[in-house]
């Protein structure tokens, strides 16, 4: 899929079901290699990073074997051999990271290219390396791969100086996997890396703390492979809820976490949308005209998440006044700017972590280019909100963290099509 045409203006209405979650899928993945024997990982959402995450698996030496609603996955043929990983789905993958805790568990030595992901930052890996290495794990450059050794991985008492859900899940993979008891204060505290530890625990590991941000992970317990549910995709139907929110429209997000979005349905509620929750997922009905939110400042769960921060950037461009958003996670993250502006956004960068958004009464549809995931789903979301045609190009970005981003919208009575 490299391009999606929209013809705006249709309020959104309808039922839709939301996929799986990648960022609790891709290190659910890869911890299966820490166990010995086959697991059923449920409900992944069939998209690109899924793909890569299994390409990976398999060139480790995994058996993988899609199935109707999941992913199996055999882990006996994985052997202590060093691992050598230098595809592309490394370099184009940020999750790949994960497999570096996941592996050095398993194989005591890695070597890998340094991993990829979206460009919204600098997304430097020193927190990564830094708790690893106070785990006996010691890292050399070599040619531009990082080769990652052990033998002696052992429990320690860590601190992150500030909260990266990549790095809290490499430390518990390899947590598990190492002598003695790991401490992990300051860790995340993600639904995301919840799922990973429920995951884990299912397997037979012991962590305490799960939910908290200080986590007690006692190594060292042999894991079985275990049929396991990804949860539904909370950004997914954050996107989708926004869409609702900015062409006032009228929408059930089937199977929506409705509790692990409480910062996101406030801001939503705030800006005019009427929104029922039940664990079944969430009601939306959307206002004539979105109200503009004062503020809307990015945190680390439970706070707004960053990764919906251009969906709500796309809503209040038809905001009825001023909202000023912060980005606090990532650099770069406001790459959709200059293509709202092109739709006849009024939109101001004061920095590279600031915006000033001005609400103007409608977009007008025109080609756009998306240059990351999160922001390309944004990008489709104003051309529904736009008038006459948007064509955004790029859209393989888009296709790594949506299943299928036209069906939704389409179920949704959208008119859109992709190429
Ligand atoms: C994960 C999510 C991503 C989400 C992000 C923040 C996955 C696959 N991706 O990314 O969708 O936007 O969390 O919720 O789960 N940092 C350092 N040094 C490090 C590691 C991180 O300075 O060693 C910084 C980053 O640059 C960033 C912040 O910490 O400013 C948070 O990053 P992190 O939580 O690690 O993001 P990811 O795990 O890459």
């Amino acid at each position: 899929m490299g391009t999606i045409e929209i013809l705006g203006r249709v309020p959104l209405q309808g039922n839709v079901v939301i996929q799986g979650s990648k960022n609790a899928a891709l290190p659910i993945l890869a911890a299966t290699i820490l166990t010995e024997d086959t697991s059923y990982i449920k409900n992944c959402p069939r998209i690109a990073d899924v793909c890569g995450m299994i390409r990976l698996l398999e060139e480790i030496g995994c058996r993988v074997r899609r199935r109707s609603d999941g992913i199996e996955t055999d882990s006996s043929g994985v052997g202590k051999k060093v691992i050598r990983l230098d595809s592309e789905a490394v370099t184009g993958m940020r999750s790949s990271l994960c497999l570096l805790g996941a592996l050095i568990g398993k194989c005591r030595e890695v070597v890998m290219e340094y991993p990829g992901g979206c460009v919204i930052g600098a997304r430097p890996i020193d927190m990564h390396i830094r708790a690893l290495e106070q785990m006996g794990v010691s890292f050399v450059l070599e040619n531009g791969c990082l080769r990652a050794s052990t033998d002696d991985l052992h429990g320690a008492q860590i601190s992150l100086p500030k909260v990266s859900v990549g790095a809290t899940e490499n430390v518990i993979l390899a947590a598990v996997a190492a002598e003695g008891e790991t401490l992990i204060r300051g860790a995340a505290r993600e639904p995301e890396v919840v799922a990973l530890c429920r995951f884990l625990s299912a397997c037979g590991a012991r962590i305490g703390g799960i939910g908290t941000d200080c986590l007690t992970v006692c190594g060292g317990k042999k894991l079985y492979g275990r049929e396991y549910t990804i949860p539904a995709d909370r950004i997914v139907a954050g996107t989708y809820l926004f869409a609702c929110i900015g062409t006032g429209g009228t929408v059930f997000l089937e199977k929506a976490p409705c509790r692990e979005m409480e910062a996101v349905i406030e801001t939503a509620v705030y800006m005019g949308g009427k929104i029922w929750t039940s664990e079944s997922g969430m009601y939306v009905q959307g206002p004539v005209r979105p109200f503009s939110v004062p503020l809307i400042r990015t945190a680390p769960y439970p706070g707004f998440p960053t990764d919906l921060q251009s969906a709500a950037l796309a809503a209040e461009t038809l905001g009825d006044g001023e909202t000023v958003i912060e980005e606090t996670i990532f650099e770069n993250r406001f790459r959709i700017v200059g293509e709202l502006q092109k739709m006849g956004a009024c939109i101001v960068q004061e920095s590279d972590r600031c915006v000033r958004v001005t609400g103007v009464p409608y977009l007008m549809g025109c080609p756009v280019t998306a240059a990351e995931l999160r922001g390309g789903a944004a990008l489709v979301t104003a051309g529904l909100m736009a008038r006459g045609k948007t064509k955004v190009s790029g859209c393989s970005y888009i296709e790594r963290g949506y299943e299928n981003i036209c069906r939704d919208f389409r179920d949704l009575g959208a008119r859109v099509v992709s190429e």
